[in-house]
């Protein structure tokens, strides 16, 4: 069992501006990263993502397929699929 509460899909891809946040999926994990945009280090390529999966842009750009990115990614979940 988890702690986080289920957020469907729908939910998830109204939330795809700094206005109403920037929420993405990875993995059946629903992540708040509005906070993070302005810190990303690759930029505003992250917006491109924003409202839905991580893993089509993430399978491109494999600097993300190391531990230390998947602990900062963990620290902006606030919900399951
Ligand atoms: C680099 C995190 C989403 C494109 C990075 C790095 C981190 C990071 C930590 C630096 C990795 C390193 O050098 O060790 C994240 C997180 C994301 C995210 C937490 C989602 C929540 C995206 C998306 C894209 C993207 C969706 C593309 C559409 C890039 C690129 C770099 C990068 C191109 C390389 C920047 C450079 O070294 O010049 N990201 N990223 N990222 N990211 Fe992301």
């Amino acid at each position: 069992t988890s702690a986080f509460p289920i957020i469907s899909q729908k939910e998830v891809t109204t939330h795809r501006s700094l206005e109403h946040g920037i929420w993405v999926t990875f993995k059946g994990g629903v992540y708040d990263i509005t906070k993070f945009v302005a810190m990303h280090p690759g930029g505003d390529k992250i917006l491109l993502a924003a409202g839905g999966a991580l893993e089509p842009f993430w399978a491109l750009y494999a600097v993300h397929n190391q531990e230390h990115v998947l602990e900062m990614l963990s620290e902006y979940k606030v919900g399951e699929l």
